[in-house]
């Protein structure tokens, strides 16, 4: 099946799609959930396999090439690699990733790698384990390191990329030893900056601490080359000037990079996100559960997508965070 390719009205081809499959988490990360959880979704209320892939199928026949499962902790779902293998054997999807907190690694990665996975994203925010439980309210630096060995033991999973949350006042400690761990492992680390999509609302803007002052922290230690910038790539992507590694900074704060953003977003509840920072969602699930042909969701979706933001206002004056958190929406 061959549509037209999705677009927004800005002209912006999209082709890249996350799907949050939970809301739920096995960690509490300080910047997105409250330590004693948040309302979970109802089982019934959650879109099932069969209605995921019948949507990702659709999207991929517009032109969305490559699909990031998410959640929440994507893990968590009973069954999630059978959802891997349904929807890497969708015909024109590229590849399939994932973003994880890494704890049911151990666990999952044969089975994972084995259901067609290509990419994994594991976050890392410390690599001290009384830091690491200060800020996931989890005991699980070890579990997690554990995973992302089992991980890297595939060579289908490489390149592996480890995702840190940068939070000033935290974050400082942490930039050197993920440096350093950049360089002795095959892993990419990357920091990202600290978003409003906290369960709390306690994000300012003064606690970003930026990619610029991260990379200018590392550079003084081990110098770094910029690499050429990827289309549609969130992170700026630097190697070590003597070839130990690679490293990365995802500015969406201090850089935003909207202007080619090719980006949308299905939450676990069936909801199309056009931006991480949307204030508003456009509803699948209760037309495909009341019957909808492909023609007419296409429809709906067409129409959403050419509504997409032309950008967040994180930063700005009169900026007004999203209702849900960033383990409601997927990251
Ligand atoms: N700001 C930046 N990144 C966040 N993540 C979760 N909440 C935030 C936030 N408020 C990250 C997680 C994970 C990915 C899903 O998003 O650490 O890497
Ligand atoms: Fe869970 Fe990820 Fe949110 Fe941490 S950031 S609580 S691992 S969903």
């Amino acid at each position: 099946m061959e549509l037209e390719p999705l677009r927004d009205g800005h002209g912006r081809l999209i082709g890249d799609l996350r799907v949050s499959v939970t809301d739920r988490c096995n960690f509490r990360c300080q910047y997105c959930m409250p330590a004693e959880g948040l309302p979970w979704l109802e089982r019934r209320e959650i879109l099932s396999f069969e209605e995921i892939a019948r949507l990702v199928a659709l999207f991929s026949a517009m032109g969305v090439r490559d699909l990031r499962l998410t959640g929440g902790e994507p893990l968590v779902r009973r069954g999630f690699p059978q959802l891997v293998r349904m929807l890497s054997d969708i015909e024109d999807v590229a590849e399939v990733s994932v973003t994880t907190n890494g704890f049911l690694l151990e666990r999952d990665a044969a089975a994972l790698v084995q259901a067609g996975m290509s990419r994994f994203n594991v976050s890392i925010d410390s690599l001290q384990g009384d830091r690491f439980y200060e800020l996931t309210r989890r005991d699980a630096l070890p579990q997690v390191l554990r995973g992302l060995e089992v991980l890297a033991s595939f060579p289908e999973a490489h390149p592996i990329k480890v995702n840190a949350v940068a939070i000033r006042e935290f974050t400082e400690e942490e930039v050197l030893p993920f440096a350093e761990f950049a360089r002795r492992t095959p892993y990419e680390v990357r920091f990202i900056e600290y978003m409003p999509l906290d369960a709390d609302h306690a994000w300012t803007p003064e606690q970003v601490l930026t990619g610029e002052e991260i990379r200018a922290a590392i550079t003084a230690v081990y110098p770094l080359e910029p690499e050429p910038r990827e289309p549609h790539a969130t992170a700026r992507v630097y190697r070590f000037a003597d070839g130990h590694g690679r490293i990365g900074f995802i500015n969406p704060v201090s850089e935003p990079f909207c202007g080619d953003c090719n980006r949308i977003r299905l939450t676990a509840d069936g909801r199309l996100r056009t931006c991480l920072f949307s204030l508003n969602e456009t509803d699948l699930r209760e037309p495909l559960r009341a019957g909808a042909d492909d023609s007419e969701l296409e429809q709906i979706i067409r129409d959403a997508v050419w509504r997409k933001e032309l950008k967040h206002h994180v930063g700005e004056p009169g900026f007004i965070q999203p209702a849900r958190s960033m383990s409601a929406i997927g990251g």
